[in-house]
């Protein structure tokens, strides 16, 4: 029998302005949990000989290499920062000014589709870390604005690029102080969903709910019908993957990010979701074989993927490789604790002073359901939230916003 963690109202307006079951997130997802208590920590990904002394250098020419004294270093991560929402650039105004000098960033995408404020964002956060990482995210490449000054979501990649360059804003993969930092572009396609549909609903299609389908800009013959966008995407690593050394087999910590997700386990069932068709828009099959060939077929106590999108906390193990996604997501869902996470951003992930990768999961409470329960992927029965919105709503207009 399934209970809620928290007890919250049970309704509130989400961010579609619905009237819906509390601890819904966004406009698609909801937070349960098999048990009332506490998550407690579990121990697992232990690195098995501290690598974070071993510095391993980049080939000439393709990425940048540091070998700088390693200790007390700090890998941090945050993705979903969404700066457009004042309260969010607020937070980020917020981070101590000292802290995280000395540190590192990840940032797995979605800042803002507005590129002033994008600027604005990455300026702020390279005065508060000392390296930035940044792959962008679907929002980022929306081009809504005559001011931003582009013709196409690709354009708008490239311009995003340049920004980051002149900024300072690493987009590249790199070797900090021993640890291969590589971020992986990506773009989702609805082949990667591969469980059951849930029947007998009225659901609208992808196109229909999420607005990335009319902000984004694709030149011919990249087509949102098909899987063009992701393939040509995945395409755009190439140039800087292709050139790395063998990192699957050095001896160093080697840390993948990207903003969507390389695997459909990393996202609640549909019958958990108010959208039950979000796994159609989340993620990319071409994205894992990229993370594979970083990390291994059969992973390593070491391999880390990091990820966003979704808004969802998590923090699990498939195959070998630690997935983490840690959204500072919408103040909405932030001020309802409806994206799953228990603990401050942006959460610390490396700590060379510590033997390298953290050991402990980040507290989340979708990922640590799964840890308890399988997935039931024939299982069509709507959770209460989801059949409450199916049997009320006469019309379901749902926009999904991640
Ligand atoms: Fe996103």
């Amino acid at each position: 029998m399934l209970s809620c963690r928290f007890h919250f109202p049970p309704f509130c307006i989400n961010s579609c302005g619905e009237k819906v079951p509390s601890l819904q997130v966004g406009c698609g997802q909801q937070v349960w949990s098999s048990t009332d208590s506490l998550i407690k920590p579990h121990k697992f990904c232990r690195s098995s000989k501290n690598k974070s002394g071993n510095v391993f250098k980049a080939m000439p020419g393709t990425a940048a290499h540091h070998e700088s004294d390693t200790r007390g270093m700090k890998i941090y991560l945050v993705s979903d920062v969404h700066t457009d929402h004042v309260e969010n650039l607020e937070w980020i105004r917020n981070l101590s000014p000292t802290e995280y000098k000395q540190h590192t960033l990840i940032l797995a995408g979605d800042v803002s589709d507005n590129l002033e404020t994008f600027e604005i964002t990455m300026k702020l956060l390279k005065e508060k870390f000392n390296n930035v990482f940044f792959v962008p995210g679907n929002h980022d490449l929306w081009c809504r604005r005559e001011e931003d000054d582009v013709s196409d979501s690709l354009s708008k990649l490239e311009k995003l690029i340049e920004t980051c360059r002149s900024i300072g804003v690493l987009t590249n993969p790199s070797n900090i102080n021993g640890v291969w930092i590589v971020p992986i572009l990506s773009w989702y396609h609805e082949s990667f969903d591969r469980e059951k549909d849930i029947d007998g609903y009225n659901i609208p299609s992808v196109q229909k709910a999420c607005k990335d389908f009319s902000a984004c800009k694709w030149p011919s013959p990249l087509d949102t019908s098909n899987d063009s966008i992701a393939r040509h995407i995945d395409g755009l690593n190439d140039a800087t993957l292709n050139t790395l050394p063998d990192l699957q087999h050095a001896d160093c910590q080697v840390i993948t990010f990207s903003h969507f997700l390389p695997r459909f386990e990393l996202c609640p069932e549909k019958r958990m979701l108010l959208y039950p068709k979000l796994p159609k828009m989340i993620g990319s099959d071409w994205l894992e074989a990229r993370v594979r060939r970083f990390h291994g077929e059969r992973g390593s106590d070491t391999a880390c993927h990091l990820f966003g999108h979704t808004h969802f906390a998590w923090d699990s193990t498939l195959e070998g490789i630690r997935y983490i996604q840690a959204p500072l997501a919408y103040p909405k869902e932030r001020a309802r604790m409806q994206n799953g996470a228990q603990k401050e951003l942006p959460i610390c992930i490396y700590d060379s002073d510590r033997g390298g990768l953290l050991q402990d999961p980040f507290p989340s409470r979708w990922s640590e359901y799964y840890r308890r329960n399988k997935r039931e992927p024939d299982n069509q029965k709507l959770a209460p939230w989801v059949e409450h919105h199916y049997h009320h709503q006469k019309h379901h207009q749902i926009h999904v916003d991640i």
